[in-house]
């Protein structure tokens, strides 16, 4: 394990540094660790009551266009996913009170019986739901702490008053429930220091996370943190490269835990399986093709440009064959994190 100040050396390091993480991180993922797997993402509200500083999503923009999917047009996706011979679905939406424990529960077992390994990404949600999702067969959860800086965590991600937890209380609730657990946190998000990123990157370690996303900041026009510059000279650039060389020091400090090639990353690479493959190439071994219905797409607008504008199938498609090529093959099945295995008991049990 590196101390926080060996991380920053690295970050801030020369081209000659960063060149030996990245080709450290490429042999993480060599020969029989190098299969990639894919999760089809529904994003089924784009409703949410938060007013996040970075996310075009904030209740406050009144330009987003909202949508909610019902049960009927979530299994239809879900149907998709299958067809594409995909083992997990992943619903995420805004945090949206419409939402309801019981509506949730009941797209969580039907979605579970097409034998697809359901994950949840819903925000801060009580206990009382997060235990009743799981009972009805919701295996994964994904909640990124966003940044490890607390002042600057509560300053882009203000409370809901008279919400009586926070991320944090949620994050711990679902490791005792069970949940495979997601988190991660974004690359240049204004303010953002390199010892901020440094203590990001350590926390993913100390928090024991089984899975890490992250990718670029991309500003939004309608939100407060358009055109903001951050922390000077001490800023961190949001950039791919910036983005990749983060990857690559999470899959060789972590190299049992799944790291995804974002959305995010691919939009500043420009999109389609030679972008995802940017991630890849360093240390990431998942990707998330969009399966939201075409008719809604546009209104998950968390940030402008969202490379996820061909079809689900066209992309899937692109990513078998590119992969192969690639010796990155899309491997099928559940794509558990083997983290979460190995903490959890089960060494043995397929991935
Ligand atoms: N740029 C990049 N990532 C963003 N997210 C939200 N807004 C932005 C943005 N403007 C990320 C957050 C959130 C995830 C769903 O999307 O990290 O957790």
């Amino acid at each position: 394990m590196r101390s926080l100040e060996e991380i920053r050396a690295i970050l801030v390091g020369d081209s000659a540094i960063h060149e030996e993480i990245l080709s450290r991180a490429f042999a993480v993922r060599s020969g029989a660790n190098g299969g990639v797997y894919l999760r089809g993402l529904i994003e089924i509200s784009s409703y949410c009551r938060r007013q996040c500083a970075y996310c075009g999503l904030r209740a406050a923009n009144s330009s987003a266009r909202r949508y909610r999917l019902s049960h009927e047009e979530i299994i239809a996706a879900a149907r998709r996913v299958k067809a594409c011979n995909i083992g997990t679905v992943v619903l995420q939406a805004g945090e949206d009170a419409a939402l309801s424990r019981d509506f949730i529960a009941g797209v969580v077992a039907d979605v579970g019986a097409l034998g697809l390994v359901v994950t949840l990404s819903l925000g801060e949600r009580p206990y009382d739901d997060l235990a009743c999702w799981k009972d009805a067969g919701a295996s994964r959860y994904l909640l990124r702490f966003e940044t490890s800086n607390n002042a600057l965590f509560k300053n882009v991600h203000p409370h809901v008053p008279g919400l009586g937890f926070d991320r944090a209380d949620v994050l711990a609730w679902l490791k005792e429930l069970g949940y495979e657990v997601g988190s991660g946190f974004m690359i240049g998000l204004p303010g953002q220091t390199w010892a901020d990123l440094a203590a990001d990157i350590i926390k993913c370690g100390t928090a024991g996370y089984d899975m890490i996303g992250i990718g670029p900041y991309v500003a939004h026009p309608a939100t407060p943190l358009y055109g903001v510059s951050g922390a000077g000279a001490d800023q961190v650039p949001a950039t791919a490269d910036m983005t990749r060389l983060v990857l690559a020091l999470l899959a060789t400090e972590y190299p049992d835990v799944n790291l995804p090639s974002t959305t995010a990353l691919a939009t500043v690479g420009g999109g389609g399986a030679r972008a995802y493959l940017a991630g890849l190439s360093a240390g990431a071994n998942v990707v998330m093709p969009d399966f939201t219905p075409d008719g809604v797409r546009a209104g998950y607008d968390i940030y402008p440009g969202k490379a996820s504008f061909i079809s689900a199938e066209a992309l899937v498609e692109d990513l078998n064959k590119t992969l192969a090529t690639a010796g990155r093959p899309v491997v099928p099945g559940a794509g558990h994190s083997r983290h979460y295995l190995l903490r959890t008991g089960r060494p043995q049990q397929r991935i």
